[in-house]
């Protein structure tokens, strides 16, 4: 562990420590060690224009190129597992110190990372809709499904966009056949994400402001908050008086308004810091351990 790292991880404990569990909302940031992109890096800027929820619906030819980029790109975000940042927000949640997780991932690494209380807030890659008659389908069985259709399709990238998607040729796109419904045979088959361009579900952001409504902090870690759809609920605890604690690396857009921003890496400064809370536990177990032999020894003595 660096010093800087140690230094990062003394200073989130004592933020997080004494107040209840605090509210968090992750990003992209996440799951950088877990093989899976961020959209922005460092730098704030956008590295890939994913494909809007207009471009999507607008053409049964823009819905192939989609699920024929997604067939090849999702093998490796599916292969993707939790990384050491998912596993201590598993620990921080299990000593109270944080609540609630709302995600603006689609990757459902927190959940496998044994998370509870997950709220995804822009949905999951794992779950298929389809828009024109409300079938439902795991990812899983779809994929399935698609590789029998396209035995021959052997594409492969080293590429992986943040969507689970990769940019394929044209030629490519042309000869992948892409999934029906099951029920209606229409090919509007969605995965059950907000795609660019879309709104989150009313009632879900309604959950979300209640649920800052009534946390002691906002821990913010791996976003850049360029996107209204996270920067909001940052708005809403600072409206609130509430502190906001931001761990990313590089700039956001709430620099500005935020209480404290670590600025390092995820992976590094979350296990960390459940060490350091877990040192001060033992360290708080001897001094009373001291403490009742001080008194059993005195009332005996
Ligand atoms: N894993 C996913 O499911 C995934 C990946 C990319 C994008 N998306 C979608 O794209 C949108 C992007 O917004 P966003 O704010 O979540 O992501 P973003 O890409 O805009 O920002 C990610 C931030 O995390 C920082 N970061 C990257 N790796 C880090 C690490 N190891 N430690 C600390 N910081 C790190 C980056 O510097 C950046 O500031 C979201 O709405 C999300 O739905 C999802
Ligand atoms: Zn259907």
């Amino acid at each position: 562990m660096t010093s800087d790292t140690a230094d990062q991880a003394a200073e989130l404990a004592e933020l997080l420590s004494g107040t209840g569990p605090w509210l968090v909302l992750t990003g992209a940031g996440m799951s950088t060690a877990s093989g899976i992109p961020d959209y922005r890096g460092p730098d704030g800027l956008r590295r890939v224009q994913p494909m809007t929820i207009q471009e999507f619906r607008s053409s049964s030819e823009a819905r192939q190129r989609y699920w024929a980029r997604s067939y090849v790109g999702w093998q490796r975000f599916d292969a993707a597992g939790p990384n050491p940042a998912h596993k201590a927000v598993t620990a921080l949640q299990r000593r109270q110190v944080i609540g609630s997780v709302i995600t603006q991932n689609v990757d459902g690494l927190h959940q496998r990372a044994g998370t509870g209380r997950v709220i995804e807030l822009h949905g999951s890659l794992a779950r298929v809709i389809c828009e024109r008659c409300g079938e439902e389908t795991a990812r899983r069985a779809l994929d399935d499904r698609m590789r029998e259709a396209n035995p021959n399709f052997e594409v492969t990238s080293d590429e992986i966009r943040p969507d689970g998607d990769i940019s394929l040729l044209a030629v490519d796109v042309a000869r992948f056949i892409p999934p029906r419904c099951l029920v209606c045979d229409s090919d509007q088959l969605r995965p059950q994400v907000v795609f660019f361009g879309d709104a989150v579900a009313r009632e879900v952001v309604a959950e979300c402001f209640a649920l800052v409504a009534d946390a002691p902090g906002l821990l913010v870690l791996g976003s850049s908050l360029q996107v209204m759809s996270g920067l909001r609920f940052v708005r809403r605890a600072t409206a609130r008086g509430l502190p906001v604690v931001l761990v990313t690396r590089g700039r956001t857009r709430a620099d500005d308004v935020v209480t404290h921003h670590l600025d390092g890496a995820l992976e590094e400064i979350l296990p960390a810091t459940v060490e350091v809370m877990s040192e001060s536990d033992g360290l708080r177990t001897q001094a009373a351990d001291t403490f009742s032999a001080i008194t059993i020894n005195s009332s005996t003595g």
